[in-house]
């Protein structure tokens, strides 16, 4: 039954990442898949991490299986952190939460939720988005759209034009929106646009699916959160999609969550139950230790206080690494204006950088980006900037 099957194409990301490995140039430089790396180049594991996983190892008395929505622990925590304590959909109990493997795993069981309890309902993306985000919903059979989002022109947001093509998505369809440190831009709505926004959504009877990976890697734990927030004020209903991958640098250990917002508590409680065996059919129940780290970290006032600490020092190389990039650009004399890369947020950012250029750079210079054009500001070093803006300046 094997013949005749044609070899699948590389994803466009993860691939990436294969063939960087396979390159035996000792200074290739890889800012294709988002993941932290500190000022020598590794992705390190924090102390919080490691504090954590010495008291799972001395307590851990059974590894049976977590429940099909994960440990109530971990859930309660992300919700916390999603609307900070004492909000008002934690104190009605609206909200409920599985944990789920990764954002990634989170975001397939919402498909999938979304495709058997809201058949035809389209979801509708941002133009552009993170390049696994139509390739998951429409495995779980949905047809996605697209809303504009970027101006070109000035490689920010292009709110007028997101505003409009929100007017044209019907009631009863889904919208996803990136909570903050959009990718692949790194271009973020202000509040006051996120209210604009929810006021929209909620006037046109349109959920949003907010896809959450990056809390804490824009401008702060409780600052990133603000969009979610101004949301909740002019919309009841909602799924969040949250990932620990990067915030805790727990990418390997598959830590997300999916939280339903509903009216109220038995209407969470009913979306769950669905939610529930969309993952039964799924991987059955979540796995263990990437929450339970979480939990620990989350459950301690001292370790959640360093956590965000940890958390700042990656927010703060991040951001001085935009700022570095952009000076040594200039330095280099390159005139293309790359200054918007300063404002965006978050991991990633869209250099403008044609294909044919991305090309050039991995094949003369073993320089990894993806075919977009999307920087991973996060695997810049003060060591590598050089190397990488000559390049640049070279392909341009
Ligand atoms: C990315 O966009 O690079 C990350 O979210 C990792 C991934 O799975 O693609």
């Amino acid at each position: 039954m094997f013949e005749n099957i044609q070899i699948a194409p590389p994803d466009p990301i993860l691939g990436l990442t294969e063939t960087f490995k396979a390159d035996p140039n000792p200074d290739k430089i890889n800012l294709s898949v988002g993941v932290y790396q500190d000022a020598n180049g590794k992705t390190p594991v924090l102390e919080t991490v490691k504090e954590a996983e010495k008291r799972i190892l001395a307590q851990e008395n059974s590894k049976g299986y977590l429940p099909m929505t994960g440990e109530p622990v971990y859930c309660a925590q992300v919700q916390e952190l999603l609307f900070g304590a004492g909000h008002e959909i934690i104190d009605s109990k609206r909200a409920a939460t599985a944990q789920c493997p990764g954002g990634t795993g989170a975001l397939r069981v919402a498909g999938d939720y979304l495709h058997l309890q809201h058949p035809g309902a389209k979801i509708w993306l941002s133009n552009p988005t993170w390049a696994n985000h139509n390739t998951i919903f429409d495995a779980a059979g949905l047809q996605c759209e697209e809303y504009a989002y970027r101006d070109p022109n000035t490689n920010g947001l292009d709110f007028d034009a997101m505003y409009e093509s929100i007017k044209t998505i019907p009631k009863g369809d889904v919208i996803l929106l990136h909570g903050c440190c959009h990718n692949p831009t790194g271009i973020d709505p202000t509040p006051e646009q996120w209210s604009k926004i929810g006021a929209l959504l909620a006037e046109r009877g349109i959920l949003p699916l907010v896809d959450f990976a990056y809390q804490g890697l824009g401008n702060g734990i409780e600052e990133d959160r603000e969009g979610l927030l101004e949301l909740t004020k002019k919309v009841k209903q909602m799924l969040i999609c949250s990932s620990f991958s990067k915030n805790f640098g727990l990418y390997r250990e598959r830590t997300g969550a999916l939280t339903v917002v509903a009216d109220n508590t038995e209407q969470a409680a009913t979306v769950m139950s669905q939610v529930k065996l969309r993952i039964r059919y799924n991987y059955s129940n979540p796995p263990s230790h990437g929450g339970q780290i979480a939990a620990v970290i989350l459950s301690d006032q001292e370790l959640k206080a360093k956590w965000i600490e940890e958390v700042a020092e990656m927010r703060n190389r991040i951001n001085e690494m935009r700022h570095l990039f952009v000076k040594t650009l200039k330095e280099k004399g390159v005139e293309q204006d790359f200054s918007s890369i300063i404002q965006q947020r978050g991991m990633f950012s869209f250099s403008g950088l044609t294909k044919e250029q991305v090309l050039q750079l991995r094949e003369k210079y073993s320089i990894y980006i993806v075919g977009s054009g999307r920087i991973n500001v996060a695997g810049m070093t003060v060591a590598n900037m050089d190397r990488l803006c000559e390049a640049i300046k070279s392909v341009l």
